[in-house]
């Protein structure tokens, strides 16, 4: 181990300096999480399954925890814990589903170095991945959409509208579907205040939507299948699943599959994991995201293509090492004075 030149600090970093920091910084935001897909396509990550804590006396409810570590080259290491919890009935009591903190650990010495404020760094890498599928994905197959749906229409839509809007996506339409009417007239309100491209559609059934779409993203918290009918996705568009547990296995079998991490994605009842138990293996996933931007898979236009992220680890360490480094750099860190007491071996 390196000599410890001072002694560690601690120090805690609400969402007004997350927001502060990452604010209009999409590019920048996707571009650190394709280096830690790269990194962890290259092996250079320790990223363990996630650990799910569910309650009897509340089904719906969850908190999961995902330990990781970030490797590769000079100050961007870090070890880390993101803990966020999903309780649905939030929404109806008006504050949001998620909630998490991040703690991210000193590689060298193992100590605390920070606990950030969550909800928005792991929206923000949902988004900044779903927009970097889209452009790779997509990209693989030659125009941009000029149709997205949403399906399913909180937080994480509106962080993934944003990201595509702010990484120079446009679009001709747009496309609204969500159970509740009130939630798609609510983002049917925000896309319009938004001011960005497209006219906004709210359809009335999932089937209008999926069909008027080329590039689908599901954002719901639906536990089980509810969308059974491979029809629907005759005219072949991007699908980016975020919200994993929306899709029949019949359909994900009629289309191409991308994920992030195979051993990840296919397990907690996820689509994905369906589809491997109906067929019995793994053949039907044709790579992950980091396979075809390492030029190792190619992707499809004669099939729906669905990309169906687990969501790792690595990627809010990277996001929130960015946010440590930044307040660090600029002297706005929130340093806990004393936070580690005990430091002297005998007293
Ligand atoms: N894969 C990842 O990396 C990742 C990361 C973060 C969040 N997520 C997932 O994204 C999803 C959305 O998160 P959020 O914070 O926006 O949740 P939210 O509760 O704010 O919004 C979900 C919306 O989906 C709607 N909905 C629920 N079931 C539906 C259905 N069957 N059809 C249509 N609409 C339906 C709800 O009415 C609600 O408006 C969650 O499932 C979450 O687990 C995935």
């Amino acid at each position: 181990m390196p000599p410890v030149s001072e002694a560690p600090f601690f120090a805690v970093i609400p969402g007004a300096q997350v927001h502060q920091v990452l604010e209009g910084r999409h590019e920048e935001v996707v571009r650190i999480v394709e280096a830690a897909y790269r990194l962890h396509g290259s092996g250079d990550t320790v990223n363990p399954p996630s650990y799910f804590l569910r309650f009897p006396d509340r089904p719906d409810s969850r908190i999961i925890a995902l330990p990781a570590s970030l490797g590769g080259t000079g100050g961007d290491r870090v070890d880390g814990l993101k803990w966020i919890s999903s309780f649905p009935r939030n929404v109806a009591a008006g504050i949001p589903r998620a909630s998490a903190v991040l703690i991210l650990n000193d590689p060298d010495t193992g100590y605390p170095l920070a606990c950030l404020e969550s909800s928005i760094i792991s929206a923000a890498r949902t988004a900044a991945s779903a927009a970097l599928a889209a452009d790779v994905l997509g990209g693989a197959r030659g125009q941009r959409p000029r149709r997205i749906g949403f399906f399913g229409t909180g937080l994480i839509a509106r962080y993934i509208h944003q990201y595509l809007a702010g990484t120079g996506w446009t679009f001709d339409e747009v496309g609204v579907h969500d159970l509740s009417a009130e939630h798609a007239e609510g983002f049917a309100g925000y896309l319009e205040q938004s001011g960005a491209s497209g006219r906004v559609t709210v359809h009335d059934t999932a089937e209008a939507l999926v069909r008027d779409s080329d590039l689908v993203v599901f954002a719901t918290v639906a536990g089980t299948p509810h969308v059974t009918e491979p029809d629907w996705f005759a005219h072949h568009p991007l699908v980016l699943h975020v919200s994993l547990r929306d899709l029949a296995p019949e359909v994900l079998l009629s289309g191409a599959n991308y994920v992030d991490d195979v051993d990840h994605c296919l397990k907690a009842q996820t689509s994905p994991h369906l589809a491997e138990q109906l067929t019995g293996g793994r053949e039907f996933l044709d790579g992950t995201l980091h396979d075809v931007l390492a030029g190792k898979a190619e992707v499809p236009d004669d099939r729906p293509v669905f990309f169906s992220p687990f969501g790792l680890g690595v990627l809010d360490l990277a996001v929130g090492k960015h946010v440590y480094d930044t307040l660090l750099a600029s002297g706005e860190l929130a340093v806990q004075e004393g936070f580690f007491h005990e430091m002297r071996r005998y007293g």
